[in-house]
């Protein structure tokens, strides 16, 4: 079965159908723990991570583990990537080795080298720009908790970042309606808002765009935000919180809201920034299912990469 090419770098280029088959494979993997447990026997996939990470390592380790494979992780100062050797040289060398790498870095110009050298499969684990793995698993959940995604309208409120970037394209290949409210200078970038309402004409996501979170939450059955700093803009963090005041999900702001919408972060949170207490850890919370679901996405990921499922 061919889900994916090559690589796993962003949403934009898997079809409608792709996403329905990992989910379909992911269904199958969260169901039975052993279900293809030799799948990866022999294979070895390198984590080269340049950010911290909580969820991303610990679910790709753990998951290739299930899977029969064998992960190596790789911390900044090992590879020193782009500095101690060029970006070809290490693609070029570690294509020799390994089956797979999972990348999470700054730019994402890298994370477009890596893949451009390398033979094997490159997983984007983040970069600035787009955080694909985090987007498809978090559709997948919707899905399970809501039974479908099409009729479903989603909010994103905070920060026009890496996790909103891919939620849109997720959003838009999936047919799911999606209002996100930014503050005016931190919301998408352009090339990506266009790329996605395209997509959404062809799928009839509805996607809108504006300022007001109290707009964007109103007819909405999931909630979702994100830090309102990502890693690497740390030196923004006080401007940034004083432009997202309006923007925290919060008692107030789900007054607007229908009692039954869902709340959803990617984590980790800035608990008291972006979102509060009593609402992460509220009934209508689903982070830690959320979180869960990376697990079981990425191994379909996998699977569906380097898997060879009949
Ligand atoms: N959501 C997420 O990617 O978490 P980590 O940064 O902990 O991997
Ligand atoms: N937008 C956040 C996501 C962390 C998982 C960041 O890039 O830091």
């Amino acid at each position: 079965m061919k889900i994916m090419n090559k690589d796993f770098l962003t949403i934009k280029n898997l079809d409608t159908q792709d996403i329905k088959s990992i989910f379909s494979l992911t269904n199958d993997l969260k169901k039975d723990k052993e279900k293809f447990s030799d799948s990866l026997k022999g294979k070895s996939i390198a984590l080269i991570f340049q950010k911290p990470s909580n969820r991303t390592r610990v679910s790709f380790e753990v998951g290739i583990f299930q899977l029969g494979g064998h992960a190596i992780y790789l911390k900044p100062e090992d590879l020193n990537l782009g500095i101690r050797e060029s970006i070809e040289d290490i693609s070029k060398t570690l294509s020799r080795y390994l089956d797979a790498i999972v990348v999470r870095t700054f730019s994402h110009q890298i994370v477009l080298e890596l893949a451009k050298y390398a033979d094997i499969a490159v997983i984007n684990g983040l970069s600035d720009l787009l955080h694909p793995c985090q987007a498809l698993s978090d559709v997948f959940t919707i899905q399970e908790k809501c039974g479908k995604l099409k009729g479903i309208t989603f909010a994103y409120v905070g920060d026009g970042n890496n996790v909103c970037h891919s939620l849109m394209y997720a959003a838009a290949k999936i047919g799911m309606n999606l209002n996100i409210a930014t503050p005016n200078k931190y919301s998408p970038k352009k090339e990506i808002i266009q790329e996605a309402l395209d997509i959404a004409k062809k799928t009839g996501a509805v996607i809108s765009l504006s300022n007001n979170p109290k707009d964007a939450v109103g007819d909405s059955d999931v909630i979702y935000t994100d830090v309102w700093t990502s890693m690497g803009k740390e030196k923004e963090a006080w401007k940034r919180k004083m432009a997202f005041g309006k923007f925290q999900v919060n008692k107030e702001l789900l007054s607007l809201a229908k009692s039954s919408a869902l709340i959803m972060h990617c984590l980790p949170a800035h608990r008291g920034q972006e979102i509060t207490d009593e609402i992460i850890d509220g009934p209508n919370s689903i982070v830690f299912d959320q979180a869960e679901n990376r697990l079981h996405v990425q191994k379909a990921i996998l699977l569906a990469l380097l898997g060879g499922i009949k």
